[in-house]
This record gives structure tokens, C-alpha cells and sequence, in this order.
């Protein structure tokens, strides 16, 4: 098989272990071209891409914004808070007149979950989905499997513990769907009040004891807490969050095993991870970084391939 069994992306959840294997075989050629002097191919110079961010992003935005330049798309960029949207435009007429304007295919952050899934629907163009309120974020689960991986070996098998605010994380539920396709073993670990109540319907058990979760698993996926999409207080401080779930070298020597640390960013130092464990040999944060540009390259090429 050489091609998806989806025209978009719009999630982990509709995407097959076959389609998530020929990503990453697709990804592994892109990693070698990005590691060469010449970073590029001219694989997309027919297509024109339009990035729409409704939503902030560092990683995501440039990170796609280089996938395709490395496939020498044509790309344009949008941000929300400059555009028309401002003046009450509908998402759907914005789409379609940035289409109208010969666009192929489109890249959409947006705060409100199934957006992605909406605009499928409703424009006649391929969607991937970079980030949904607290849907998905397809592209961020498949980077961080391909890095356990990379590091690892293989993701069959591997114990991987998500740690933080799972309730609004669409990181989180992204990585459980791709991990649990692959066949990982999956722990979520944080206070209760950040689960969410469907959460062992989706295959995986809670812990609420961080040094146990690191005493099973093989890989560690810490997140932020998302202030952002919080209305209430989900626990007394930041202080006493930290102290429970913050992952620190102390916590980390006294556990008698080598762990590999992951993070999606952007880090809270000192929150959720400290300083010196974001910076330590065991943390694969920037590497992910890198097979961001990679996984973006392999789905972009898939998809392109659809139009
Ligand atoms: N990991 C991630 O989505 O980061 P950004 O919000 O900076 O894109």
C-alpha cells in the first residue's frame, strides 16, 4: 500500500495502523533529505498550500510553513487576528475565497474542536488538521510516535505514561489513539479533576501517583497545564501542581530506570518539567522538533497526492 486511506487529516482517530506505518516510512526518506546540505525537494512545486491559524503557534506554524518549502509548495500564510474574520466573516466564506484564489490544499489551527471536521464538509479542498480546541492534534501524535521510534525502536510494546492536563489536551488524546494503533501499552497520570470522565472507555489506566507511573513506563510525555482553556480552578496552585506532578531530577534518580522524557511544547519550565531535566540527555524535546518537519514532509506528500 502506498497511499492514505483518508483524503484529509483530521484525526488519529479515522486514520489506520497501515496508514500511520506508510506515514513514517514516508517520513524516514523525508528525514534523511531535511539532514542533507540541500534540505529540498521539488516534489510539490504544482501545489499551493494555505496556512490558517485561528489560534497562536510556534512550532506547528513554522513547522509546516517549512514542511512545504522543503517540498517547494507555493505557501500562504493567515492569521486570524489580521484578516476579516476580524470584520465577521464566516470560517466557510474565509475558506472559500482563499480557495477561489487557486489554493490546493489547506492547513487549519482552530480554537473550536471539530473545525477540521466541519470544514471537510464544506470546501472542496484537502484539510489537515494542525490542532482543534481540545479535539486532535493528528500531526503532534504522529511526530512524538515517531520519535519513541526513532529512540526506541519500535512503538509495540512500549510503556508510554502521558503525564498533566489530560481533561484539555488535544495532544493528549491524540497520543493515545496513535500509540494504542501501534500497539504501546498507554497510562494517563495527573490529578483526577484534569481527567476526563470517558478516559478508560479509550484503553488506558489512570494514575494518580507520578513516581509510580515513572516507575512503569519506558516513556514519559509531559504536558502543560492549558491555563487557556480553563474557566475553573482545577486545583489549588501552581505550587502544589508542581509538587505532585513536576517531573524533577530528584523525583527521577530515585527511580532505578532509564525513562525517556518527551514534552509537545511550549515547556513551563519549572512547572511541569524542570530546567534540568528539559535540558538532560534524556529528554528527546528538540528531536521531536525535528521529525515535526519530517512527519509534516511524509503527510503533506500523502495528501497532495488525493488533490
Ligand atoms: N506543540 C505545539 O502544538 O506547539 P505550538 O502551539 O507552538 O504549535
Amino acid at each position: 500500500m502506498n497511499t492514505l486511506s483518508t483524503k484529509h487529516l483530521l484525526g488519529i482517530e479515522s486514520l489506520s495502523p497501515e496508514d500511520i506505518q506508510l506515514i513514517f516510512e514516508v517520513a524516514d526518506n523525508f528525514k534523511d533529505v531535511i539532514n542533507r546540505p540541500i534540505k529540498k525537494v521539488p516534489t510539490l512545486r504544482d501545489i499551493t498550500i494555505a496556512n490558517l491559524f485561528f489560534e497562536n503557534s510556534t512550532r506547528t506554524k513554522l513547522s509546516f510553513e517549512l514542511a512545504e518549502k522543503r517540498l517547494s509548495a507555493d505557501v500562504v500564510n493567515f492569521s486570524a487576528a489580521s484578516s476579516s474574520v476580524k470584520k465577521g466573516e464566516t470560517l466557510i466564506d474565509t475558506v472559500n475565497n482563499i480557495l477561489a484564489m487557486k489554493v490546493d490544499m489547506v492547513v487549519m489551527r482552530h480554537p473550536s474542536p471539530g473545525a477540521a471536521v466541519f470544514l471537510s464538509k464544506e470546501v472542496d479542498s484537502v484539510i489537515i488538521n494542525a490542532g482543534d480546541g481540545t479535539h486532535e492534534h493528528p500531526t503532534q501524535a504522529l511526530l512524538d510516535a515517531y520519535s519513541i521510534r526513532e529512540k526506541l525502536g519500535d512503538v509495540k510494546g512500549k510503556k508510554v505514561v502521558i503525564v498533566g492536563d489530560i481533561l484539555h489536551s488535544r495532544v493528549a488524546l491524540s497520543n493515545i489513539h496513535c500509540l494504542k494503533k501501534l500497539g504501546a501499552e498507554v497510562k494517563v497520570c495527573g490529578p483526577l479533576t484534569l481527567m476526563p470522565k470517558y478516559i478508560e472507555s479509550l484503553g488506558v489506566e489512570v494514575e494518580t501517583n507520578l513516581k509510580k507511573a515513572l516507575e512503569w513506563c519506558d516513556v514519559a510525555n509531559m504536558l502543560r497545564i492549558q491555563h487557556e482553556r480553563q474557566e475553573i480552578k482545577h486545583f489549588p496552585s501552581l505550587k502544589e501542581y508542581t509538587l505532585q506532578y513536576g517531573l524533577t531530577t530528584e523525583l527521577l534518580n530515585s527511580i532505578d530506570k532509564d525513562i525517556v522524557i518527551m514534552h509537545p511544547g511550549p515547556i513551563n519550565r519549572g512547572v511541569e518539567i524542570s530546567s534540568e531535566i528539559a535540558d538532560s540527555k534524556n529528554a528527546i524535546i528538540l528531536n521531536q522538533v525535528e521529525n515535526g518537519v519530517a512527519i509534516r514532509m511524509a503527510v503533506i506528500y500523502l495528501l497532495a497526492g488525493k488533490i
